[in-house]
């Protein structure tokens, strides 16, 4: 495995790379959800790269870029024991100038994640398309835990005409539920047991729509009862393009929630 830090070393191996290349985008503090994306890029192309890049343009000011996880040495091993053939770990001054060609992702940025992060998919599209350029994959690989992501990378790649295949990946959870993401550890003992509920209340409500409701009034309703002693932040249930739904369609419904713990937010979702 070959670490590399500057994009002259980066475009240089990927002029010499001719098998497929599988791609997984990270900003790092990797755990097993990163790691199930890392092993099907393994399973499904020649050659693997993983980038490491706390993206500062992603985050709002007051946001936890400063306090976000930081684990280099401990990525790297993680990396290595995946067999990733290439690590991509630049400086912020590698990614940026001052002047910079800005992105602006579409109004449905601006919803839901966007609603309360708004400029944070102008960001997130803006590091992916630069990092899309300098790996060339020809397969990029995204969790559905970052639903909202997920769809306005799809998005992007349809409307700019990247010929790259973008495969959405399950999410990974604890075996109690709650779903992996690299802020858990923010939580406190009693704010790690109450974070259960937001796993729970997706699954009660996976199992309300299998016996046959429909209506995203009472599916909501029964999420809310569920996660009533919690700080819930948002419950949205949508289409695949992130439209409001009034009537579950199954097969094409994701149902999202968003709960507070202090500083620390928490995002789950299912997709029907
Ligand atoms: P990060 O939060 O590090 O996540 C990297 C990838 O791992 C994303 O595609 C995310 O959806 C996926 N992931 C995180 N937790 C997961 C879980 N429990 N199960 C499955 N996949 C999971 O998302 C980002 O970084 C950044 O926005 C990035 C795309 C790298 C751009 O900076």
């Amino acid at each position: 495995m070959q670490v590399l830090k500057t994009i002259e070393e980066l475009q240089e191996v990927r002029k010499n790379i001719s098998g497929t290349v599988g791609f997984v985008p990270t900003m790092g503090a990797l755990h097993n959800g990163h790691i199930s994306l890392i092993k099907q890029a393994r399973n499904e192309n020649d050659i693997v790269i993983v980038s490491i890049f706390v993206n500062p343009t992603q985050f709002l000011p007051g946001e936890d870029l400063d306090a976000y996880p930081r684990k280099d040495e401990a990525d790297k091993k993680i990396c290595q024991m995946c067999k990733v053939d290439y690590v991509f770990m630049p400086e912020i001054s590698t990614m940026y100038t001052k002047e910079e060609v800005l992105i602006k992702a579409p109004n449905k940025s601006y919803v839901l994640e966007g609603k309360t992060r708004p400029g944070h998919f102008d960001g997130v599209l803006q590091v992916v398309l630069k990092l899309f350029n300098l790996t060339q994959p020809t397969n990029a690989y995204f969790g559905k835990k970052d639903a909202q992501q997920l769809t306005l990378i799809m998005q992007m790649v349809k409307n700019l005409f990247i010929p790259i295949n973008i495969i959405p990946c399950e999410i990974i959870r604890e075996d109690d539920g709650l779903a992996l993401s690299s802020r858990n550890i923010y939580l406190d003992v009693t704010q790690r047991k109450d974070a259960l509920l937001i796993s729970k209340s997706l699954y009660m409500a996976g199992s309300l729509i299998s016996s046959g409701e429909r209506s995203v009034q009472a599916v909501k309703n029964k999420i809310y009862e569920i996660m009533k002693t919690l700080d819930v932040e948002y419950v949205a249930i949508v289409d695949r393009e992130f439209n409001e739904l009034e009537n579950i369609e199954p097969k094409n419904t994701i149902i999202l929630v968003v709960a507070k713990f202090g500083n620390t937010r928490l995002l789950d979702n299912i997709w029907l």
